[in-house]
């Protein structure tokens, strides 16, 4: 599905700001693999998903996705095939526009980008998509999300994402910024969508729990490496105590402070 081949990024080249956030990541990733991603604050996680989704260019290496080079494909032809879901929920609708005009934008995304219009067929469907987030928005098409709550604006955003049809998910910290009960339900209905759609997908979370119970992998990450790649064998005896422990026998520090990996 992906393939990472020996992909670095270094900002600021040549400069005093230089700043190599990933040095040399391999990284095959299969169809329907859910891999779950840990690493301390500046680790480089939402870097690598900035090179994967083609917001920035890699500096050396390769990206693979099913088979095919798209190491110099741009960011919007990216996006046909990969979703990405953001820890502020603010960033992935458009706030001044209305829940139905912000599905049918998704919807035709997911249609290679043809417009489609909006009729009382797509009303319906949107309605009976919407009815999956048990939020009552099904009841709100023509309400502008920038009404809605953080929590209900991060389910649509999942919803959208998932409308536009793509094969990989993205998602960094996307419940992180929720209260503990929101979080629950956009988590849930993450699960539901990657099961239903057969999605492949890729979780920051600095929740060391979810990175556990969720997924088939976990990867660590920890000064632009990924240090530690467990399988779904390895995770099944985890528990967040040996992570930690994990953690920082690879750094070697015993100074390292639980809170490098917890912090939220
Ligand atoms: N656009 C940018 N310009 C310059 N430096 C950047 C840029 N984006 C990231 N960096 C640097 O690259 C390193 C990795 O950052 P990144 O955002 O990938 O970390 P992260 O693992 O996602 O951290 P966090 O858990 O805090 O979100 C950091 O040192 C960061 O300052
Ligand atoms: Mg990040």
């Amino acid at each position: 599905m992906l393939r990472i081949d020996q992909v670095s990024k270094v900002f600021y080249p040549g400069t005093v700001n230089e700043k190599t956030a990933l040095e040399d990541i391999n990284l095959t990733v299969s169809r329907g693999d859910f891999i779950t991603v840990v690493g301390s604050n500046g680790s480089g996680k939402s870097t690598l998903f900035n090179l994967i989704s083609g917001t920035y260019p890699v500096t050396g290496g390769k990206l693979l996705i099913e088979g095919k080079d798209v190491t110099s494909t741009p960011e919007y032809r990216r996006a046909f095939t990969i979703g990405r879901i953001f820890q502020d929920p603010t960033k992935g609708t458009a706030a001044k526009m209305s829940i139905e005009d912000n599905l049918i934008t998704a919807y035709s995304k997911g249609m290679k980008g043809l417009r489609i219009s909006l009729n009382a067929e797509k009303r319906e469907l949107f309605r009976k998509e919407l009815k999956q987030l048990s939020m009552g928005l099904e009841a709100r098409l023509k309400d502008n999300v920038g009404l809605l709550s953080g929590g209900q604006r991060q389910a649509l955003t999942l919803l959208m994402t998932v409308l536009s049809r793509p094969k990989m998910l993205l998602l960094d910290e996307h419940t992180a910024a929720l209260d503990p009960r929101n979080a629950q339900i956009v988590m849930d209905l993450t699960m539901q969508f990657i099961d239903k759609y057969e999605l492949t997908a890729l979780m920051v979370t600095h929740n060391m729990q979810h990175a556990i119970d969720f997924g088939n992998r976990l990867l660590m990450m920890d000064e632009g490496k990924i240090i530690l790649d467990l399988s779904a064998e390895e995770k099944k005896s985890l528990t967040v105590p040996k992570l930690v422990k994990l953690f920082k026998s690879i750094k070697k520090k015993d100074y390292v402070s639980d809170e490098d990996l917890l912090t939220e």
